[in-house]
């Protein structure tokens, strides 16, 4: 599998006009399943299961998760077992993402709202420890400390294949922005853009990722572009999206990578970026998404397609 992902640059009258230099790291190229940030965070997490001979890998994500999807298929390559903790109801079995992830090996066990949100919680981890005693726990989205390190490498390669000034990512677990910041070492700007409305949950738990006093200050959550909040967006938001993807040929969906590029696009007309900037976009992968958001009608079928992971 090849894992370095490329750098190319994405042409826009509106960069044009504002004198940026934008490109976007294909990470949503390393592998058509174990896309974008999911190779990145899943890396060292599989390593270490399979350096401590774990049987598999349990984790928890909502119905139609990127991270599930990804962790279904990596345990299933790597000859680990894997069990999802998914929020919802069992009927979600049958859906775009969990199909595949139970044909990948994965045992789905639903939970509902309340106890899902125990996801974090010690005692509860504890148990699902004991009852499993063989698998590695694995937080939501993959973002735990071993997930870093992979997604660090992001910024070793950028920093061989070109100069820039500012990063941006979103944000939905804090894992990935965590990565690059402590990579980073405080070279470049990183914007995250937070996909969600929990703003002071996100950094609390980037904080926590890098540890207690963190020399790092080069980074920022915007969290004013999350368009109503996880998974939300308008039908003039998916537009715009729609609308970028056919000017630029490249695919953002609109749950991650799409609110980053609207961001992009508002912070530009507000003036916030420097003339002759060099901005980097991390392209986030997450493409598998748009399959459950059409079975969903969520998206208009005309502007979009369902990618092919059989
Ligand atoms: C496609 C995609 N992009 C971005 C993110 C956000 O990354 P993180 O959860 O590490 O903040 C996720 C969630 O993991 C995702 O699935």
């Amino acid at each position: 599998m090849q894992t370095q992902s490329k750098l190319e640059r994405i042409f826009h009258p509106i960069f044009k006009k504002n004198g940026l230099i934008v490109s976007i790291k294909r990470d949503d190229n390393i592998h058509p399943i174990i896309s974008g940030n999911k190779w990145r965070k899943l890396k060292f997490n599989l390593h270490f299961a399979k350096a401590h001979n774990y049987a598999g890998i349990i984790s928890f994500g909502g119905s139609f998760s990127n991270h599930i999807h990804a962790l279904a298929f990596a345990c299933q390559q790597q000859g680990l077992k894997s069990i999802g903790i998914i929020r919802g109801e069992a009927e979600y079995a049958s859906n775009y993402t969990l199909t595949m992830a139970h044909q990948w090996g994965m045992k789905l066990s639903f939970v509902d709202r309340k106890t899902y949100r125990l996801r974090d919680n010690t005692d509860y981890l504890k148990d699902l420890q004991h009852k499993y005693p063989d698998y590695l726990l694995v937080p939501e989205g993959g973002s735990n400390k071993l997930a870093l390190a992979g997604v660090g490498e992001i910024i070793t390669e950028l920093n061989q294949q070109c100069e820039f000034d500012t990063l941006l990512t979103p944000v939905g677990s804090g894992g990935t922005l965590a990565g690059l910041i402590q990579a980073d070492n405080n070279q470049h700007k990183l914007l995250g853009i937070s996909v969600l409305k929990q703003e002071d949950y996100l950094t609390a738990q980037v904080n926590d990722l890098l540890g207690n006093d963190s020399p790092f200050d080069n980074w920022q959550i915007l969290s004013e572009f999350h368009r109503g909040g996880y998974a939300k967006f308008s039908k003039a938001d998916e537009q715009r999206i729609v609308n970028f993807n056919l000017q630029t040929g490249f695919i953002f969906e609109p749950v991650y990578s799409g609110k980053m590029i609207l961001a992009l696009l508002d912070l530009i007309e507000r003036g916030y970026f420097a003339k002759d900037e060099r901005i980097v976009l991390l392209h986030t992968g997450g493409l598998q998404g748009i399959g459950g958001m059409l079975q969903r009608k969520l998206l208009n079928s005309d502007d979009w397609s369902v990618p092919d992971f059989k």
